[in-house]
């Protein structure tokens, strides 16, 4: 139980304590050589200096016709940049490069079985191959300009390709992660109301060749219970003409890629010149309620912000061998392995499959082979081979110039072997702060000039302008290194542009809480929540703590309280389901399941199993709950509430906080005790946990 004082304390203002930690300076060998080492860049991108500072972003794309209006406000908060201007993405990333670079590698893809062969596709193939999918997308599926196709693809070099097709033809593409279930993938077909599905019948996974195309069918299912019906299933092989799954092809919908293509044999299609505005594609995301969100984001601004700071905070040259570690099937995949290297000429490099295949010194013996010099990935990859292979990366003959972290915070500890061990401490480490919604970075150091601190992401990065607010909206004082909420001052040409067909929730979640007038044309007017607890120190740099709202970060990736909750209700036996985050070493969070059972059931370890199976079913691996606990009932507030952050203390073993509120303050007692010595038990204590975290698990849940 907290004291009176305590619970006085609103918990955005409680003071997080942890240690300061010291600079590390990048080497001068890497300024040498630096995109940017001139300070004068701070000036330009000053705060006066706003919007027209991203001109210098938005030069670095080819223009068919180039735009009047750098930021038009006039339908606040659905921003419009770079107006009036044309190009297309496609041509930006391929068929610009052709005559400097057309025998470059743009991809070199690594399959997972390491006695396969890699696979270099240079620019000019690049071009080939998408100029053939895009005739396949236009004459033989009729699609057209401003048409949803949905991708459900794992990593191999035919997703960017197919990506680049749509984009070439104006075709919004919204992929789908490769990991998540037919059911997940159903729903975002059912949302965004594609008619064509393109998908793949197999890959590698840890050792195994997984059948993919199983989920191709449930997907369509469950897209036409939901009332829309794909007309066409389009079906890569992992092995052309050979088919490795064990689902039959369905007469008159699905079609092998493969075969398809071969009417279209070096076909050219003209890239269709499309407004600055033109959404090039959606990004599912989780939110607050259980329905996905499609992160619309637009083809110009786009391009522009991720092209401006994979060259600024990527420092990607056309001649450095770049390799970001993460799936396409993500936005970091979207934006730093396909859009923003390729904007920039760059050697992409793509893995098919887990780090740890067939062991922990996988990775570096790819870095090694191929001479990668950026490479970027998250930290519960980072712990992962840390934890696996600690000593690894020493055994191979590879230098990093640059790294990246992304995705959820980074403990020093963690940053510190990153450094020293994987980057031989001849790397700069960028720590990137941004979100799904955002395009590209926020919160970031610019790598020559603005030295590491490990455990902060750095101040905001060129043209953003961050504060941290209180829940009244009060300036936390900047410097203080007290916690709030992460807020972005100002719009920028990353931003997505709304929430696809929900534009009225797009306003509610990221602008309702902090706006000062809802009929403001200006931008001062309209601060972005982030939905990020932060605290900011004197020297401008913020760390952030986590989520505040419902959202779990699991292994960098997030998940909905809401969408976990609804696939255990699917369990017939529970009344009640809760989910909460909690501590993990691995995967920075795990989920933990919470449910009351109807009347007339006992609890069960085969009630417990048939939770995991759902959340796992309907959501994907990724998804699965540590633990499921039944309990008797849930702690609620006197208007019916779950209070998740109760139970998350619960699950962390920390103090489940004020609870005077509640309907039922009885029932909390009962839980800890169960699920503490089941967790003793099971030999699942936690670690003690930083004040950070203790922040974190304090204010989960806060947003209702
Ligand atoms: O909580 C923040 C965390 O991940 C969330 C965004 O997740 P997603 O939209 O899946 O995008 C992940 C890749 C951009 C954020 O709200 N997060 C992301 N990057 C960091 C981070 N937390 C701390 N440090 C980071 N560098």
């Amino acid at each position: 139980m907290t004291t009176e004082s305590e619970a006085q304390v609103s918990e955005a203002q409680i003071a997080a304590h942890w240690r300061e930690e010291e600079y590390v300076y990048p080497p001068p060998k890497f300024i040498g050589q630096a995109n940017v080492s001139d300070p004068a860049i701070l000036d330009r991108f000053r705060e006066d200096r706003f919007p027209e500072c991203f001109k210098e972003y938005a030069d670095l794309l080819t223009w068919e016709k180039y735009w009047e209006t750098t930021l038009d406000t006039s339908n606040a908060p659905f921003w419009r940049w770079f107006v009036g201007g044309r190009l297309n993405a496609c041509f930006n990333c391929v068929d610009r490069h052709l005559p400097k670079y057309r025998n470059k590698a743009a991809f070199i893809w690594v399959p997972e079985p390491e006695d396969a062969e890699t696979q270099v596709i240079t620019y000019q193939e690049l071009y080939r191959r998408v100029n053939e999918v895009a005739a396949v997308l236009r004459e033989h599926c009729g699609l057209k300009t401003g048409d949803r196709v949905t991708i459900h693809m794992p990593m191999v070099p035919e997703l960017p390709v197919t990506m680049l097709a749509c984009a070439r033809l104006g075709i919004i593409h919204s992929v789908v992660f490769g990991g998540f279930s037919g059911a997940a993938c159903g729903d975002r077909i059912a949302d965004s109301e594609s008619r064509v599905l393109i998908s793949m019948d197999a890959y590698y996974r840890n050792g195994e060749l997984l059948d993919h195309k199983a989920k191709a069918d449930e997907a369509v299912e469950v897209a036409a219970r939901a009332g829309v019906q794909v007309e066409r299933v389009l079906v890569w092989r992992r092995f052309p003409g050979r088919y490795e799954s064990a689902t039959p092809m369905v007469a008159g919908r699905d079609e092998f890629m493969d075969e398809v293509l071969r009417t279209y044999r070096n076909r050219i299609v003209d890239p269709v010149s499309m407004p600055a505005e033109a959404p090039l594609f959606l990004m599912y995301t989780s939110g607050t309620t259980a329905r996905p969100k499609g992160c619309q984001h637009s083809t110009g601004g786009y391009l522009a912000y991720v092209a401006g700071t994979s060259k600024y905070y990527q420092d990607i040259h056309p001649e450095d061998t770049y390799w970001c570690f993460a799936d396409i099937g993500w936005i970091t995949g979207h934006s730093y392995i396909v859009y923003g290297p390729l904007a920039l000429a760059a050697t992409s490099v793509m893995y098919e499959g887990v780090p740890t295949y067939p062991d922990a010194g996988r990775p570096w013996r790819i870095a090694e082979r191929l001479g990668v010099n950026i490479f970027h990935t998250a930290p519960t990859t980072i712990r992962m081979l840390r934890k696996l292979g600690p000593d690894e990366p020493k055994k191979y003959d590879y230098h990093f110039k640059h790294m990246t972290t992304v995705g959820e915070p980074i403990e020093p500890e963690v940053w510190r072997w990153y450094h020293q061990v994987v980057g031989k401490g001849e790397a700069v480490i960028v720590d990137t702060w941004w979100q799904t919604e955002n395009g590209g970075f926020l919160g970031s150091t610019l790598p020559a000039l603005q030295p590491m601190k490990p455990g902060s992401c750095g101040p905001g990065v060129l043209g953003i302008f961050p504060v941290i607010l209180d829940e009244e909206g009060r300036e936390v004082p900047p410097g203080s290194g007290k916690a709030g909420n992460m807020v972005i001052r100002n719009p920028w040409p990353g931003i997505f542009q709304t929430i696809w067909g929900q534009p009225d929730r797009f306003i509610d979640i990221y602008y309702r809480k902090y706006n000062r007038n809802p009929n403001s044309k200006d931008w001062h007017d309209w601060p972005y929540f982030a939905g990020d607890g932060a605290l900011q120190a004197a020297d401008g740099y913020f760390r952030i703590l986590g989520r505040v709202d419902d959202v779990i970060n699991v292994a960098g990736h997030r998940l909905g309280t809401k969408e976990l909750e609804s696939a255990a209700l699917t369990v017939e036996e529970v009344a009640e389901a809760a989910a909460v985050p909690v501590i993990d070493e691995l995967r920075g969070r795990a989920v933990e399941i919470y449910a009351s059972l109807k009347p007339g059931f006992q609890p069960s370890k085969e009630i417990e199993d048939k939770i995991s199976a759902a959340i796992e079913r309907l959501i994907g691996p990724i998804a699965r709950p540590k633990s499921v606990w039944i309990v008797p009932d849930m702690p609620k507030t006197r208007s019916g509430k779950i209070m998740r952050r109760v139970i998350a203390g619960i699950s962390n073993f920390t103090s489940p906080g004020d609870i005077t509120t509640l309907a039922n303050p009885e029932v909390v007692d009962v839980i800890n005790r169960r699920v503490r010595s089941a967790k003793v038990e099971r030999g699942q204590v936690p670690r003690e946990l930083s004040e950070a975290e203790l922040e974190e698990i304090r204010a989960f849940g806060k947003v209702e």
